[in-house]
């Protein structure tokens, strides 16, 4: 089938790479001339496992194929997906600009009938408000259908979320684009549930919310664990063996962060407002969120006092391990909070030391070369991201390098009673006592 993606960033290039491993023939779309450049002379312009073979592979049998040109898009692909941008609005509402704008360029070069597909996270109703951009542009008389197709993957493993989806889901209310539709996903092993476009809007920023609360529910029980002298990492672990629950996305730490969560949390907010009935819910889900960097900043504070002019290692600046993506990283607001108190930090992140430096922050830290280089001679160690190779590091190298053995394990990734054993003292989040763990003599 020919598929045609406009947008070609974290969802847009890695759905279009598994659609063209599965046999489609996939023209990708991006107005940004730069990286459409990078990607015709083969370089990727993000960091996902196993995704730059994958579009080796693919441009090689000239299944996948790349161009800055949305009419050549609009003439290529039976189905035309959309994966541009739905970034936040000061309230928390949603820019729909880019996708007004794509659907405005579509309808310019509409010829033939084409189903358009929503696979942006937007706002309930936005699958309405494309269609109908679409006929007042398009030439009259002219055939499409509007299809909501939300994404779920998750950065970090997103080609194989997308070969191996838990579920598909369709909202449609045309047969002809649903058969369609059904085509492009034949080659995918995975229930598909048909819906409403307004359903399957819906579900997305549903489906997010709740992941969203289950992390907060965890965060809010880290800081009662704290005030009880109970452990988190136990109360989350007796919890999540219930079926009923589930033990994914309940874990304490920093909070969520990243390009989705905070946003589809915040415009979930704003659409419920619009709608007349607010979700208070989510409102405290927030709160909850944004109060666990607050209390970890103090946690660092109460120990080293005055943060000015002390240096300061950072292990991890991506959202979360296996992705370069830092935005609306936590571990990137840490840092800026840090920096803002006037301390000297260094850092390191395994993937994501390129996507810092185009930051503002990035001129205001020292990037090291390797975890073990960022902590040394600094007097507290703060980890941010759970990447397993900062779970697996020598302590007893780490103990070596650092002036002063404190660590404040944002992701309790370090197991506390080994730290104190190697002479560090060791914050956690929720661990009760063993968050207060004091060094005993080295081995
Ligand atoms: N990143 C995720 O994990 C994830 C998961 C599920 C859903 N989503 C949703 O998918 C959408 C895209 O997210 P992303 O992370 O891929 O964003 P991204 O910023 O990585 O990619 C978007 C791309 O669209 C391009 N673009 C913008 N306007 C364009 C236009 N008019 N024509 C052609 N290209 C245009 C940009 O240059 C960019 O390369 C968002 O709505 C997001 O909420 C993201």
């Amino acid at each position: 089938m020919k598929i045609t993606i406009i947008g070609s960033g974290y969802v847009g290039l890695t759905t279009g790479a598994c659609f063209a491993e599965v046999g489609h023939h996939v023209l990708c779309v991006d107005n940004n001339e730069a990286k459409v450049q990078s990607l015709l002379d083969g370089q990727i312009p993000i960091y996902e496992p196993g995704l730059e073979a994958l579009v080796r592979k693919n441009v090689s049998a000239k299944r996948l194929m790349f161009t800055s040109s949305t009419e050549e898009g609009v003439e290529h692909g039976e189905v035309l997906f959309i994966a541009v941008p739905t970034p936040p609005q000061p309230d928390g509402s949603v820019d729909l600009s880019f996708m007004e704008k794509v659907a405005r360029e579509i309808a310019q070069f509409l010829d033939s009938y084409r189903v358009v597909v929503d696979k942006s996270t937007v706002p309930v109703k936005t699958g309405e408000r494309v269609a109908n951009t679409i006929r007042r542009y398009a030439k009259p008389g002219v055939e499409f259908d509007v299809v909501s197709n939300p994404e779920f993957l998750r950065e970090g493993c997103a080609v194989a979320d997308l070969m191996k989806p838990d579920r598909i889901v369709i909202g449609g209310n045309s047969d002809r684009a649903l058969a369609l539709m059904q085509k492009v996903y034949e080659p995918f092993v995975a229930p598909v549930l048909v819906t409403d476009i307004n359903s399957a809007e819906l579900i997305k920023h549903a489906a997010n919310s709740f992941l969203a609360l289950k992390i907060s529910y965890a965060n809010a029980l880290s800081e009662i664990c704290e005030a009880a002298g109970a452990d988190v990492l136990k109360v989350v672990e007796g919890i999540g063996m219930d079926k009923r629950i589930g033990a994914h996305f309940l874990n304490a730490g920093l909070g969520y962060g990243g390009s989705c969560f905070p946003k589809d949390i915040a415009a979930f907010i704003a659409i419920s407002e619009q709608l007349g009935v607010p979700f208070h819910l989510l409102k405290e889900v927030e709160t909850i969120n944004h109060r666990q960097l607050t209390r970890f900043v103090d946690l660092i504070r109460e120990a080293l006092w005055v943060l000015q002019e002390k240096k300061i290692a950072v292990w991890g600046l991506a959202f979360k391990p296996h992705t370069d993506d830092v935005r609306s990283s936590v571990a990137i607001g840490l840092v800026e909070k840090l920096v803002e108190e006037g301390a000297d930090v260094t850092a390191f992140d395994p993937k994501a030391m390129e996507k810092t430096r185009q930051l503002p922050i990035g001129s205001k830290i020292t990037l090291a070369e390797s975890a073990l280089e960022a902590a040394r001679d600094a007097e507290a160690l703060i980890i941010a991201t759970e990447w397993p190779e900062f779970a697996s590091i020598d302590l007893q190298q780490l103990r070596e390098v650092m002036r002063t053995p404190l660590i404040f394990d944002g992701r309790n990734l370090i197991d506390p009673a080994a730290a104190a054993a190697y002479g560090f003292q060791y914050r956690g989040i929720g661990r009760g006592t063993s968050a207060m763990l004091e060094p005993m003599n080295s081995p």
